[in-house]
């Protein structure tokens, strides 16, 4: 027979009532009852219920984090900050990975809908699919976006400066003399693969370089798509000088393709891509990348959603913070070399 609330007023000699604010950490207790309660909890090896407890303070002390691929580095850095910042406000973290798929999405959220979570950080996977998004926001939950945005929905939001961080990245390669660049990203319903291209495209206009559709190609999220998107794009004679690949996982499969290929980075071919890698400071050669502030994005979407949750009851404009990337210029990009 588990332990109860019943148990521990009684071996502390307190009513049910004193007991339960002690023990549930609310209401006013005189130190002299507080002791004997926390001192008979430890005795008989109680411990709270966390769901009769929020039952009664109405708030789980649970968050939910919903993000495309927890396996991604980029994901599971976030999950870390946001975790580490989140626990030292006494809240857990539940983490549900959708595949980037909407459906999935939905499950994960409706599900941490029925657990009464308290709060949701999502990297929505779609900009139009987002009924379940609305009905978390409706059932008082606090949501944040992060890397993501869904202006419909007035959400608080964590990104980066995608088009302008995409824009560096093309223009660098432009500098170095490149004119056929191509751009390699998942699914363009994905905010930050859409701003991506955005900044793509605007560096080629700002230098005057027509915008090829033939040398735009988008494909699935995993590794292997990368792979085979970029075989395709190499396989072709008159392949660009250049890639920009627009996420680590598309680099990682652009990477593989040129090895499988015997095409030599940056001699044959130049890349350079979004997202850094610890192990692209350790390749031959090393990858020039356009990098996200982790700490940065993590830490702020907790700060916010704790803001969220803590003032739930008062009307409080959604706040968008944009982060700075940063260009990180290795070898992996060079004047074209000879085709
Ligand atoms: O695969 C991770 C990528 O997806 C990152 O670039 C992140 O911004 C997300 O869009």
């Amino acid at each position: 027979m588990s332990l109860t609330i019943k148990d521990v007023a009684k071996e502390a000699g307190v009513s049910f009532a004193t007991a339960s604010r002690v023990l549930g950490n609310y209401g006013y207790v005189s130190q002299d009852k507080y002791q004997r309660v926390m001192e008979a909890a430890e005795k008989l090896g109680y411990r709270t219920h966390s769901l009769a407890k929020s039952m009664v303070t109405g708030t789980t002390k649970t968050i939910g984090l919903v993000v495309g691929d927890i396996e991604n580095p980029f994901f599971a850095g976030l999950a870390s900050w946001i975790n580490s910042t989140m626990s030292l406000e006494g809240y857990t973290m539940m983490v549900y990975t959708t595949d980037e798929n909407s459906d999935e999405e939905a499950r994960g959220v409706y599900t941490m809908i029925e657990k009464r979570v308290d709060g949701i950080i999502i990297a929505p996977a779609s900009t139009r699919t987002y009924n379940h998004i609305q009905a978390a926001k409706n059932a008082g939950i606090g949501v944040v976006t992060i890397d993501r945005q869904i202006p419909e929905l007035e959400l608080d939001a964590v990104v980066v400066n995608n088009s302008d961080g995409a824009f560096e990245a093309v223009n660098s390669l432009i500098q170095l003399g490149h004119q056929r660049i191509g751009f390699i990203s998942d699914s363009l319903d994905i905010s930050s693969n859409l701003e991506r291209l955005d900044g793509y495209k605007r560096a080629l206009e700002t230098a005057g370089i027509p915008i090829l559709d033939s040398l735009i190609e988008t494909t699935g999220f995993t590794i292997l798509d990368g792979y085979r998107k970029a075989v395709a794009s190499l396989r072709n004679k008159n392949h660009p000088t250049a890639i920009f690949a627009a996420n680590n996982f598309i680099m990682t499969g652009l990477l593989l393709s040129a090895r499988d290929m015997g095409i030599q980075i940056p001699s044959q071919i130049s890349v350079i891509g979004f997202d850094d890698m610890e192990w692209y400071k350790l390749s031959t050669p090393t990858i020039s990348v356009v990098a996200q502030p982790l700490k940065q994005i993590g830490q702020t979407a907790a700060r916010l959603l704790l803001k969220r949750m803590l003032n739930k009851d008062r009307i409080q404009r959604p706040e968008v913070v944009s982060c700075s990337t940063q260009l990180i210029l290795r070898e992996s990009t060079a004047p074209p070399g000879k085709q």
